[in-house]
């Protein structure tokens, strides 16, 4: 965490003084809403992935988990990213967008509370280990459960929501895994704990629907970026064993970007090396985030 700046409230403070009180609802209910969002060192400076669409995915969540009125709009957070990000003299950066419930809340109503917001930037490169471009990651499937969708909503990144997250991971981590593959509550493959999921069987890509995982932005990228390449990727629900018989299975995300698993619960994916289809989508993304790919220049929006 090595940014000077952050954005809390309005105004860009010292890191260290971008703190919020210990009686925060937020904290104490998990009542707050975040984004992962990555600027990227391009050819023409530093730029924001998908800026737009993830603050509109925050503002979503934040209607999921039920806040009326935000003191921010779309038009404030782009401009207070942008800030930050410039504040901080990063060309590349992680940023971490949080609404979340202050000023009361106690009676858990989001109503009883205000929304409050930051937005915080960091250098954060590797997400899923160092190698795990080149090599691809293990995994296994996890004990814990991904929410049922009318217990925990999973469209919305609600903070309270990652404990789940967090379950599964720490648990396949302590394992010697490096990722948790979470299955829905009818058993059927979901995502990872930070990333959606893909399946390449022979000229096929299959990815479970929408339904029970977050829709993720960089899995509509993947989706688009593979339809360019002519493969359609069709939304299905997966069983465990599709895993196991898959050529490819690859993982993406704003924080893992585009990673492809070589081991799952002990039994290796395909030849155990990144594959030519999860191989071909990590290329292109990359010539995206680098604004070198004809999707780029709508995709990254300029932070300078
Ligand atoms: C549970 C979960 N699934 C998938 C994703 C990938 O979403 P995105 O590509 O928008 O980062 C994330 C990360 O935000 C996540 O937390």
């Amino acid at each position: 965490m090595n940014a000077r700046y952050t954005w809390l409230n309005g105004e860009i403070v010292e890191t260290a003084r971008a703190t919020v009180p210990f009686l925060t609802a937020g904290l104490h209910y998990g009542a707050a809403v975040f984004e992962g969002i990555r600027c990227y060192d391009t050819d023409r400076g530093p730029a924001v992935l998908r800026l737009r669409a993830h603050l509109e995915r925050l503002l979503a969540s934040a209607r999921v988990l039920g806040f009326r009125d935000l003191p921010y709009t779309i038009d404030d957070l782009t401009d207070a990213t942008r800030r930050t990000i410039q504040a901080n003299q990063f060309q590349a950066c992680y940023v971490r967008p949080v609404v979340y419930l202050g000023d009361g809340g106690w009676n858990l109503t989001i109503d009883s509370g205000r929304p409050r917001a930051g937005i915080a930037v960091w250098e954060w490169t590797d997400y899923l280990g160092r190698d795990a471009r080149d090599r691809g990651v293990r995994a296994n499937v996890s004990s814990f459960t991904r929410h049922h969708p009318n217990a925990s909503m999973t469209k919305a990144k609600i903070s309270g929501n990652y404990a789940n997250s967090l379950l599964a991971k720490t648990e396949s981590v302590r394992l010697g895994f490096d990722e948790a593959i979470v299955l829905d509550p009818q058993g059927y493959v979901a995502e990872c704990t930070g990333e959606n999921l893909f399946v390449v069987r022979g000229e096929r890509i299959v990815t479970p629907p929408s339904a029970t995982v977050l829709e993720g932005i960089t899995r509509e990228m993947l989706i688009t970026l593979a339809a360019d390449a002519g493969h359609a990727v069709t939304e299905q629900p997966l069983s465990r064993d599709q895993l196991y018989v898959a050529d490819e299975v690859f993982v993406c995300g704003t924080a893992a970007e585009v990673v492809g698993i070589r081991e799952i619960d002990f039994r290796t994916v395909g030849t155990g090396r990144t594959g030519p289809v999860t191989r071909a989508l990590q290329d292109a993304f990359t010539a995206v985030t680098l604004g070198r790919h004809p999707r780029s220049a709508g995709w990254l929006e300029p932070a300078s």
